[in-house]
């Protein structure tokens, strides 16, 4: 699908016109025109309550009249005026859901009428872009009758910044490839298949790809990394890929993604139910191969190193068990107490790897922790950082690109919960404060440069009948590295 800009709904050509209306206020003056053009009978729909205008409510005008020969979809706003970001997200839902059912093979929104609390014109149609075509996502799958193709092939939105809207739309197609990436089942989406991804994103972008496999690994004694994938017979990867959009030398924001392309707990089981969600326990990965994505359609000036430390967690004959010690390639010993506290056991070693590339800031972002799904739900991503500069680009790239972040604490009095008789550090604490126990695990191996973590573990996916793959952190992250690009 197309996306492109219009200026004027008089001049416009498409098949169909959206437009919005307020349950309260006059009408945005986009509608308003409409309106005169067809003798006042969009007021007349309001003020007779069929359509009142509540919030993401939709009608369709089909009918087309000789002042205004296209069929018009009139989509509620309710009484606030300006919306929230959230009250937005569900109108342009609401949109794509309508347009989809459609025939229609060219939509021009009148996106005018739209404002949204606490957000300039640009920053709004960079949104609303990205909305709508997250809006049609659809996951390319394995059933024998596909469903249905929307006919839609372009949408117009109205504005004249370009760019606005080109960032908008790159942002969209990160996050599709993040969902499918993170849709797709483990059968599908092995180690193997990430490293083949990479490649391919390489080859379309002119990436430099680094793959390193179990051998390249252990000679540089990543042995916890190593010990997650043990019980597999699907063997681990470390993926690199570099976007070198700054200066020659200039050292590069490096992004981490958790790849467990399937978490099973190992020797300690995770219970049956719902494990086949652990399929998504490789979304940090995919959202970072979904920025880098985004990024290589915008080409910043900047470097961007995007690092995946990707491996299968299974129980077997050979797979770790708990009590093993394990050496990092920091020199650290590990007590692995607990197999499914696997995530960090091969962040931990990527981390350190990361150190060669004397990095700028690094993100690591990792499905990691269900106390963290406790702690903030599926609205907010838990954030943790050992630097308040990179901490307060991540919240401004959070507010600027609607993609939420809380920030949780790290303080010195929670390492102690990782103390270990046997080893340096254990991989667990105790039963309390999870999410920061983990980011604490992490931390021991992040000394050397700005840093923050991302616990994504409620934000990544959606259960019940919208089951699947959010795309998030992906536009959080394009916009962090645009900010850094940009200042
Ligand atoms: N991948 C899981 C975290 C997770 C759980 C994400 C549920 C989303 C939903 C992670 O590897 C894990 O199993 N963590 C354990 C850690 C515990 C053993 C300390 C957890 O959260 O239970
Ligand atoms: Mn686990
Ligand atoms: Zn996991």
């Amino acid at each position: 699908m197309n996306t492109a800009l219009f200026d004027r709904l008089s001049t416009v050509q498409a098949d169909l016109v959206v437009a919005f209306v307020p349950s309260d206020s006059e009408l945005p003056v986009s509608t308003s025109w409409l309106n005169e053009r067809l003798d006042g009978s969009i007021e007349q729909l309001r003020v007779s309550n069929v359509f009142a205008g509540k919030l993401s409510e939709t009608l369709l005008l089909p009918i087309t009249t000789q002042d205004f020969a296209q069929p018009i979809l009139l989509v509620g706003i309710g009484k606030d005026g300006a919306l929230s970001d959230a009250q937005a997200r569900k109108v342009t839902g609401a949109i794509a859901a309508q347009i989809k059912k459609l025939p229609y093979k060219t939509v021009a929104i009148a996106n005018s009428g739209l404002t949204i609390k606490n957000r300039s014109t640009e920053n709004v149609l960079t949104l609303i872009s990205q909305w709508i075509n997250e809006g049609f996502y659809e996951f390319v799958g394995f059933k024998k009758e596909p469903e249905v193709k929307p006919e839609i092939e372009t949408i117009l939105l109205e504005g004249c910044d370009e760019s606005a809207l080109s960032f908008g739309v790159a942002t969209a197609h990160g996050s599709h490839y993040a969902r499918q990436l993170g849709n797709l089942p483990g059968n599908v989406c092995t180690p193997s298949y990430l490293a083949s991804q990479a490649q391919q994103l390489g080859d379309d972008y002119n990436l430099s790809v680094d793959l390193l496999d179990e051998n390249r690994m252990d000679e540089l004694g990543m042995q916890c990394l190593l010990s997650v994938g043990r019980g597999s017979d699907q063997p681990s990867y470390l993926i690199v890929m570099e976007y070198k959009g700054g200066e020659e030398g200039d050292a590069p924001h490096v992004l981490l993604g958790k790849g467990i392309t399937f978490d099973t707990g190992g020797i300690s089981l995770k219970p049956g139910s719902k494990m086949d969600e652990m399929k998504y326990d490789m979304c940090g990965a995919a959202s970072v191969f979904g920025t880098m994505k985004s990024i290589c359609e915008l080409k910043p000036k900047l470097n961007v190193t995007a690092v995946i430390a990707a491996a299968e967690n299974m129980p077997s004959g050979r797979a770790t068990k708990p009590g093993d010690v394990v050496r990092t390639m920091s020199g650290q010993t590990v007590e692995i107490l607990n197999t499914d506290a696997e995530g960090r056991l091969v962040l931990c070693d990527a981390l350190t790897y990361i150190e060669r590339f004397e990095p700028k800031s690094v993100v690591d972002v990792a499905t990691l922790t269900g106390a963290c799904v406790v702690a903030l739900g599926s609205v907010n991503s838990g954030m943790y950082s050992n630097n308040d500069t990179v901490a307060a680009d991540l919240h401004e790239a959070s507010k600027v690109s609607a993609d939420k972040i809380w920030q949780m604490p790290l303080d010195e009095e929670y390492q102690q919960q990782l103390d270990s008789n046997f080893a340096d550090i254990a991989n667990i604490g105790g039963p309390e404060a999870g999410s920061v126990t983990a980011a604490c695990f992490l931390s021991r191996f992040t000394k050397s440069y700005p840093w923050a973590h991302l616990d994504i573990a409620g934000t990544a996916w959606s259960g019940g009948a919208a089951k699947g793959a959010s795309g998030r952190p992906v536009a959080l992250l394009t916009q962090y590295l645009l900010l850094k690009a940009n200042g």
